[in-house]
């Protein structure tokens, strides 16, 4: 067991009083010049990555930024960065590539660069390399301290790469910017002791470290005081939550806590780990007020020798067993999982076991992923990689099994009344608002601008494999 570690409250102090500097400085740059200093702030991968943006939000407008949707505007950017898989390298380097063309318009201009891809090695020093006008450069462990490295950057005028920390710590009281007033994410805790042979996740974000729940339930309460209908708490492996604590309250012990707290509201919680996914904790599930009848239970593949191979601790059996007593005790969940395809050595037939456990455990969705090779990780080094074509068509196959049983699992609601969350006008479909059930399935009806971050009785009339159309009742 890691012992965990606070953040001591010397630091948070230390990194207030550079906010304060810098707000400083930036509002006597406004009141010299008449001009406000803006900051931008995009983020790419996970959940986790969104909820750490927005503590960067929430610092940047502490120092005195104004936040801006466009770059072209911004004094400063932060590009939080994820490295899952090496699309998403490929995009974040692509991006920071067009802010050149920014930075030679206006030189005072900071472009930092952060989160999960910056935190190896090798792309620190590509930065370094090849990306001469990002100014700084700090991993994960390393986000609470943006104000100081701000200052130090502008202070000495030189880039500043800065090195990993070899502690990973607990950051509690960062000042957050919520992007949404009716939706929050609250991490619960942090890292990743599993290392799972595929992921590169345990080596960006280091070892597991748990919130203390007191600050857990009193993010929450206050959340609900301000009115946030919907909260999700975050970790890379969020049942594992409390192993760390000395008090014993486990992830099972942490939901019961929050399911006692009062108001209209939905809790939600990812990622959760199929070694982990206790009876316990779906017993509070089931008796709960404010748990959505929903979990996120990655599945990876439905082979036992490949999830062997994975390091993934569970086999087909106790996966099933698993899900079979979570519809137990609730009939109506919604289950979704996460497969890849093409891990290494993954033999045709091994691959068909997948498909036959997506037949079996008929998941509401599934998010799907072509094994991508990450840099030090032990699956990558490996001989017997899958060529490009025949992962491309195992990944096809795969969606086209997982369509079909989408549909079939959506079809039954046609009828039905739902309450759904509304998130406004879609994104996709300007003509339509859009919105949540409770089982986080997209609903689309004609809606009005006064639902949105409102509950909806929403009565479902279609359905295809990946949302239900209807109207309002
Ligand atoms: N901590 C979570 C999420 C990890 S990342 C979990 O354990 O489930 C989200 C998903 O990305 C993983 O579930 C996995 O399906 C996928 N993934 C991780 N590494 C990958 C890789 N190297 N190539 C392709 N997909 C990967
Ligand atoms: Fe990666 Fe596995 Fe940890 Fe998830 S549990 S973050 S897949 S190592
Ligand atoms: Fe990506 Fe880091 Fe999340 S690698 S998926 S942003 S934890």
């Amino acid at each position: 067991m890691n012992e965990r570690k606070d953040l001591p409250r010397a630091d948070t102090e230390a990194q207030e009083a550079y906010i304060a500097r810098m707000r400083a400085e930036n509002e006597a740059h406004t009141a010299g010049t008449g001009e406000t200093r803006h900051a931008f702030v995009l983020t790419f991968g996970c959940q986790q990555n969104e909820a750490d943006s927005e503590k960067l939000a929430g610092m940047a407008k502490a120092m005195g930024y104004v936040l801006t949707d466009a770059p072209e505007e911004a004094d400063l950017i932060l590009v939080n960065t994820c490295a899952i898989r090496e699309h998403a390298e490929k995009k974040a380097l692509s991006i920071v590539g067009q802010y050149k063309h920014l930075k030679a318009k206006k030189p005072s201009m900071v472009i930092a660069v952060c989160g999960c891809m910056v935190s190896q090695e090798h792309r620190k020093n590509e930065l370094k390399r090849s990306y001469p006008y990002v100014d700084l450069v700090f991993g994960t462990a390393s986000l609470h301290r943006l104000p100081q490295l701000l200052c130090e950057k502008i202070a000495k005028g030189k880039r500043l790469f800065c090195p990993e920390e070899t502690a990973y710590t607990v950051a509690e009281g960062l000042p957050i910017h919520r992007a949404s007033d009716y939706r929050a994410w609250v991490s619960v805790m942090y890292g990743c002791n599993n290392f799972c042979s595929y992921c590169i996740v345990p080596y960006v974000r280091g070892r597991e470290r748990s919130r203390a729940p007191e600050a857990i339930v009193r993010e929450v309460e206050d959340l609900v005081a301000k009115g946030y209908r919907d909260i999700t708490l975050l970790g890379q492996n969020v049942n594992s939550y409390g192993k760390d604590l000395a008090d014993g309250c486990d992830f099972a012990d942490l939901l019961a806590r929050l399911d006692r707290i009062e108001g209209d509201f939905l809790l939600r919680f990812m990622t959760s780990h199929p070694k982990d996914a206790s009876r316990k904790l779906i017993d509070v599930m089931a008796s709960s007020r404010h748990i959505a009848r929903q979990f996120h239970l990655p599945m990876q593949s439905g082979n036992d020798k490949v999830l062997r191979e994975m390091n993934r601790h569970y086999d087909t059996a106790k996966y099933t067993e698993t899900v079979a007593y979570m519809r137990e005790k609730m009939p109506d969940v919604t289950l979704t999982s996460d497969i890849i395809v093409g891990f290494p050595g993954e033999t045709e037939e091994e691959f068909s076991d997948t498909l036959a456990m997506l037949e079996k455990v008929r998941f509401d969705m599934l998010y799907s992923f072509i094994y991508s090779p990450r840099k030090g990780t032990p699956a990558a080094a490996r001989e017997d990689q899958i060529p490009p074509e025949v992962k491309s068509a195992r990944f096809e196959r795969l969606l086209a099994t997982q369509n079909a049983i989408a549909l079939e699992k959506n079809q039954p609601l046609v009828g039905k009344r739902l309450r759904v969350l509304c998130d406004g006008v879609s994104k996709t479909n300007n003509a339509l608002y859009s919105g949540r059930t409770e089982g986080n399935k997209i609903a689309f009806f004609e809606g009005t601008p006064e639902d949105t971050g409102k509950y909806v009785d929403f009565l479902v009339e279609r359905a295809d494999a990946f949302a239900l159309y209807g109207r309002k009742v």
